[in-house]
Order: structure tokens, then C-alpha cells, then sequence
């Protein structure tokens, strides 16, 4: 397994692989789980060679965020992408990969209003703008992203079609523990009542889910069921529990065409996201 810290050291791998095998790709932030392992999985299956990216990407936390604390177990990860037969891993440092003087960004407009962008601002700029600069660095045949972090997936999906990036964009399942919650870097600053307590988030959106399949398309309904659920683990704040439209992302009255439920909650400092799709 090759490890390029460097656009450059990249570029001549990239260079040298025959025209015709094609790259997968997935840009991680490392302290990688297996989450981030079934991107690797998936890009393994579609694509001949399987690139990860790990790099904390400074353009995405806000200023009261944890981007300094944000675990960076790298000896870690890179055994766990060498026994799953990643081939190259890049890992650039955040000077290198962003100058003094860089000043271009990527904004999707109008899927960031709601959800985490409501509470996040210039989050997805900051995603948009480090993944259309890695799609440019890595030159991937095949894209993937997971489904936990739902908005980010759905707002680079239309960056890519926007543009016209000529890759195949995969949508992956949330990975979960055996309780149900959803695997995240992020779960390693839980205690281990926080984490129990935690998975009240997708307990509460899997009863939901099960009332929308019989029949309840009220939003306000299902959102309430998900919050009696994560009321009842005491969060320290809820964020959000939205219902919103698969297509624009924005608060729907009732669940009937593609749509997500989603919610968004503090469990000490840490924040905590999970959603479920309603096909
Ligand atoms: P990160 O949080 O490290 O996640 C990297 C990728 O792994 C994302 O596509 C995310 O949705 C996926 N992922 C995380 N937990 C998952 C789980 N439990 N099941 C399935 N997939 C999971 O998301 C980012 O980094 C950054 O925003 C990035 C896209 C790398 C840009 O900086």
C-alpha cells in the first residue's frame, strides 16, 4: 500500500496506473471504523484499485468546533486500510493542501438551509470545496459516501451531476454497532452512559419509520414519536428531528414521497447525527 502525503507523489501513481483501470474513492477524516471500512468495501467491488483520503479538512468546523481535538489515530488507520487491500492512501498536511492565499470555494445552493447546515454555517461549503479539490487530486472512476452523513451525500451528489463530474457517486448504508447506534468517529468522546443513552436516537427513528410503513405520514406525528424516544435518554440538547424531502431537503408537512427523518443531539459536547430513509 502506497502512502502519498503529497499532490505531487499522488499524481505520478495516478500517472503511472494503465488507462484503463479505474480508481475508487473514499475521502475519509480518519479514525477510521467500520463505517468507513464498507466505502472501502464497496469501492474495492466496483473499481480496480481503492483510494482513501484521511485528512481533517480545517474548511468544515466551525470556530467553536472540535477540528483541533478531532482524533487522528494515523499508524491505526493506515493498518486498517492495508488489511482491507486499500492501495493507496493520501494524506496531505493541511499547509500544503491549502496555501496562505487559497480562495476558491464551492457553494451548492439550497440544500444547506435546513438540517445541520441551519446550525452549521459554511460546513458544506467546506465539504463541496475539499471533495470537488480531492475528485480533481485522486481522479476516481467511482465515488463513495455514507448515508449517515445523508445531507453531505445528497448535496455532493448534486455538486457532481451540476458539474458534471464524470464518476459513479454511490450512496452507502449506515454501518451500526450491535445497539444501534450508528458508527462515528466522534462516538470515542462518549462514556459509556452516553453511548447507551445514545442509541435512543435511532430507536426513536426506527419506531417512526415502522409507524410511517403503517400508514402515519404526518410529520409532526413521527417527529414526535423520535423525540419522546431521545427525551427519554436525557439528551444535554436536541438540535433537530426533522422530516424533510429527499429532493430539496426542507421540512415537509406529510411523509409521502421520498423523505428522510433525521435528527441531530448533544450528548455532552458531542453532537451526534443519524437518519433514516422513507422510500
Ligand atoms: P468522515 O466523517 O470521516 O466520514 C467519511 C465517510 O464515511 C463519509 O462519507 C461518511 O458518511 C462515511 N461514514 C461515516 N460513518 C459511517 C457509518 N456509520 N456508516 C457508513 N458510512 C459512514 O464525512 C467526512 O468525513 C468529511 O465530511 C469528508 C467527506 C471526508 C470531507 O472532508
Amino acid at each position: 500500500m502506497e502512502v502519498f502525503k503529497t499532490v505531487a507523489g499522488y499524481r505520478t501513481w495516478r500517472n503511472s496506473l494503465p488507462a484503463n483501470r479505474t480508481v475508487g474513492f473514499a475521502p475519509t477524516m480518519g479514525a477510521l471504523h467500520a463505517g468507513h471500512m464498507r466505502l472501502v468495501e464497496v469501492a474495492r467491488k466496483l473499481a480496480d484499485e481503492t483510494v482513501v483520503s484521511i485528512f481533517v479538512n480545517p474548511l468544515q468546523f466551525g470556530p467553536a468546533e472540535d477540528f483541533s481535538r478531532y482524533p487522528r489515530p494515523f499508524e491505526t488507520d493506515s493498518a486498517l486500510c492495508r488489511a482491507a487491500g486499500v492501495s493507496a492512501i493520501f494524506a496531505p498536511e493541511p499547509g500544503d493542501f491549502y496555501p496562505s492565499d487559497f480562495s476558491t470555494h464551492c457553494d451548492v445552493d439550497g440544500l444547506d438551509q435546513h438540517l445541520c447546515g441551519a446550525s452549521r454555517p459554511d460546513h458544506f461549503r467546506g465539504v463541496c470545496t475539499v471533495v470537488l479539490k480531492l475528485f480533481n487530486i485522486i481522479q476516481p472512476q467511482v465515488a463513495c459516501f455514507g448515508q449517515k452523513d445523508i445531507q453531505q451525500a445528497l448535496i455532493l451528489r448534486r455538486m457532481v451531476e451540476d458539474l458534471s463530474l464524470n464518476l459513479d457517486f454511490q450512496i452507502v448504508e449506515t454501518v451500526r454497532e450491535s445497539s444501534g447506534l450508528a458508527m462515528s468517529s466522534r462516538n470515542a468522546y462518549l462514556s459509556d452512559d452516553e453511548k447507551m443513552r445514545a442509541t435512543a436516537i435511532y430507536k426513536g427513528l426506527t419506531q417512526a419509520k415502522a409507524a410511517w410503513a403503517q400508514g402515519e405520514k404526518d410529520a409532526t406525528v413521527l417527529k414526535r414519536i423520535i423525540r419522546a424516544s431521545i427525551d427519554a435518554a436525557q439528551p444535554t440538547r436536541v438540535d433537530y428531528v426533522e422530516a424533510v424531502s429527499q429532493a430539496r431537503l426542507a421540512p415537509i408537512d406529510r411523509v409521502e414521497g421520498p423523505s428522510v427523518l433525521a435528527a441531530a443531539v448533544y450528548f455532552g459536547k458531542t453532537r451526534l447525527i443519524d437518519n433514516l430513509l422513507l422510500n
